[in-house]
């Protein structure tokens, strides 16, 4: 199962919408004979790969996959009926799909035709591997991830409304690589005010193109903002309200043919707009701040990652502090890691123990 979650892992921040899966082949005697890793939508399935490689080899040996084999057909037929025409006599998973047209019938299939089926094997791993996707289809909104750069006293600018720098470029290299990984990245209207970041990935590869998301329910956006000429690396979505359009007519249609999304929600609660996003196939949201945003979306309860850049730097009292006043902690963090890069740390953790 290690070796099939390893092959899972070669398609994280490609698959979406689709989980990452693994699978892997074993004959009686131990010899793996066929691995598989799913690419991306509308490709083969891990296990297909692998009884593919495998052949003839697959009658009688064990397949081994991350997630429950479909039982569906969607861009691609239904992996239980190759596992059996291939012959595997047993499959052995790591957990159950819990997207609604499989959810246990996969197995249900598989044991209907006398196949034996385990499930669990390293399931926390495997579950930790597809957060986003799973979140999406169990709580219908994306996997949120909140980041944030601080200092040592946990201030996130020197001042309110002032860019301030804080990490080295070894931090900011990490933060672009999580970047390419995510569907999209988030920020408030102030600090596209204040910052005017350009929202990219730079440094690292990304395969596909990265949503932008400004929360803005003023429509405060100015059309020259710098993200506003990126869109040849992916959507720009300016998160509004429809009061705000109807009241900037001109402001909105110059950011409309500039290409920009404008996404108008009926409701001031950012859980809303998170879920109208979820809707638009955004299965996971880093929501690089600033303080106003950050404490929005904790407050309404939805982050389930934090990742906390912390540099070797004392801000002083004037400047905005992470999430003031709530029982966030880095200590409180399950299955927290620290790393140090270059002069700074990273602390990561989920805010709840992960499913
Ligand atoms: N260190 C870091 O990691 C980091 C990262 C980013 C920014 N920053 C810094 O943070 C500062 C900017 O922070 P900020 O707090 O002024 O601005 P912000 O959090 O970037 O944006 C705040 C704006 O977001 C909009 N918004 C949309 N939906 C919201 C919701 N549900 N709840 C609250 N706000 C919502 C609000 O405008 P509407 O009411 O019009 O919607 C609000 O004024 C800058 O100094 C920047 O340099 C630091």
């Amino acid at each position: 199962m290690r070796r099939a979650l390893d092959h899972a892992r070669r398609g994280l921040g490609r698959t979406a919408p689709n989980p990452v899966v693994g699978a892997c082949v074993v004959t009686n005697d131990g010899v793996a004979v066929g691995d598989g890793c799913h690419e991306g939508a509308g490709g083969p399935h891990a296990e297909v790969v692998a009884l593919e490689e495998a052949g003839a080899r697959a009658r009688g040996a064990t397949l081994y996959c991350t997630l429950e084999p479909c039982v569906h057909t969607g861009r691609t037929g239904p992996c239980t009926a190759r596992i059996v025409v291939a012959g595997i006599t047993r499959v052995v998973a790591a957990m159950e799909d819990p997207f609604p047209l499989v959810r246990g019938r996969g197995f249900a299939a598989l044991r209907e035709q006398g196949v034996t089926v385990e499930v669990g094997v390293a399931r926390d791993d495997a579950a930790r591997l597809n957060q986003p996707f799973l979140t999406s289809v169990r709580e219908q909104r994306p996997f949120v991830i909140l980041k944030a750069a601080t200092s040592l006293d946990g201030r996130l600018a020197a001042m309110p409304g002032v860019r301030t720098s804080l990490t080295s470029a070894g931090a900011q290299r990490h933060a672009h690589y999580q970047r390419a990984q995510v569907d999209a990245i988030a920020v408030g209207s102030g600090t596209l005010l204040v910052d005017d970041p350009l929202l990219t990935v730079r440094h690292v590869y990304r395969e596909r193109p990265l949503t932008r998301v400004i929360f803005d329910r003023r429509l405060r956006a100015v059309p020259g903002a710098r993200v506003f000429s990126t869109l040849a690396d992916g959507p720009v979505v300016v998160l509004t309200s429809c009061d705000a359009v109807s009241r900037n007519r001109d402001r909105a249609r110059v950011l409309e043919e500039k290409g920009v999304t404008l996404l108008a929600v009926d409701s001031s609660d950012i859980a809303v707009a998170v879920r109208a996003l979820g809707r638009r196939g955004v299965q996971s949201l880093l929501v690089e701040g600033g303080a106003a945003l950050h404490q929005a979306i904790w407050d309404a309860g939805i982050v389930d990652y934090v990742q906390l850049y912390v540099a070797p730097t004392s801000l002083g009292s004037d400047g905005p502090a992470l999430l003031p006043g709530s029982t966030f902690g880095p200590a409180s963090l399950f299955d927290r890691q620290v790393r140090q890069l270059g002069p700074d740390v990273l602390i990561e953790g989920y805010v709840h123990r992960p499913d």
